[in-house]
């Protein structure tokens, strides 16, 4: 679960401070999902950075599942991050030189693990794979996917240490109408029972619409 209460952040520059967020708060629950909106400038990635714990906020409460994040020291922060966020960026950042496969394995590289560990995993990198339609596609390389493809295995890739936060910043961005249909599916598929929360910012209003929560930032805050 997700509980922000008054966030603020801002950024000093030399013109000056800037405040992008002015007093943000937001609950969502485990299964359930957030759509956040708003023009580009507006602090929709500074919301999902602070959220991902990459970046802190200047003031405002925190609370991801039962921790503040920003409580923990460097170590356990990342620690933090690595079991409990996933994230899916606009551009899938999968690398080129492995297969689909070993993509969606790669959140395991940062934690110590035994051989049982890696064969429960690899099952689970095979099931999700599955369940975002990629099963044939276990050792094609990136390049030889389509963009709604990559994207797809970018979120079984975000979803293998079975984060309890799924962060995306908007994931159909650079896809066509039929290829974000089937992102919004995937995303849709893993809500509910057992599913992570979900913030996912967005452009795209037919994608929003799929989900319950809709909101916009307006001067640093969230309407909904
Ligand atoms: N590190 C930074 N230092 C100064 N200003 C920043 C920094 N990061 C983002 N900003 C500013 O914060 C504003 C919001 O950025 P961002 O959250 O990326 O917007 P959005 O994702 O809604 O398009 C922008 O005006 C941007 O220039
Ligand atoms: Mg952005």
């Amino acid at each position: 679960m997700i509980s922000v209460r008054n966030l603020v952040k801002e950024y000093s520059t030399r013109a000056g401070t800037l405040r992008i967020l002015d007093g943000v708060s937001l609950d969502v629950n485990l299964g359930h999902a957030a759509v956040v909106m708003g023009p580009s400038g507006s602090g929709k990635s500074t919301l999902l950075h602070i959220l991902g714990t990459l970046d802190e906020p200047t003031s405002g409460e925190v609370v991801l599942g039962d921790a503040n994040p920003f409580r923990l020291g460097a170590v356990d922060r990342a620690n933090f991050r690595n079991q409990q966020i996933g994230f899916v960026f606009q551009d899938h950042q999968l690398m080129p030189q492995c297969s689909v496969l070993e993509n969606v394995l790669v959140p395991l590289l940062a934690r110590s693990r035994s051989t049982q560990e890696n064969a429960h995993y690899t099952d689970r990198a095979r099931m999700l794979l599955d369940t975002v339609g990629l099963s044939l596609r276990l050792q094609h390389r990136p390049a030889e996917l389509s963009g709604g493809e990559k994207q797809r295995a970018a979120i079984a890739r975000a979803l293998l240490l079975e984060p309890t936060i799924l962060l995306c910043d908007e994931p159909t961005g650079n896809l066509d109408q039929a290829s974000g249909n089937a992102v919004g599916d995937c995303l849709t598929e893993i809500l509910g029972d057992n599913g992570p929360a979900m913030v996912l910012v967005t452009h795209n209003s037919a994608f929003a619409n799929r989900f319950e929560q809709i909101f916009t930032v307006q001067n640093g805050i969230l309407i909904q």
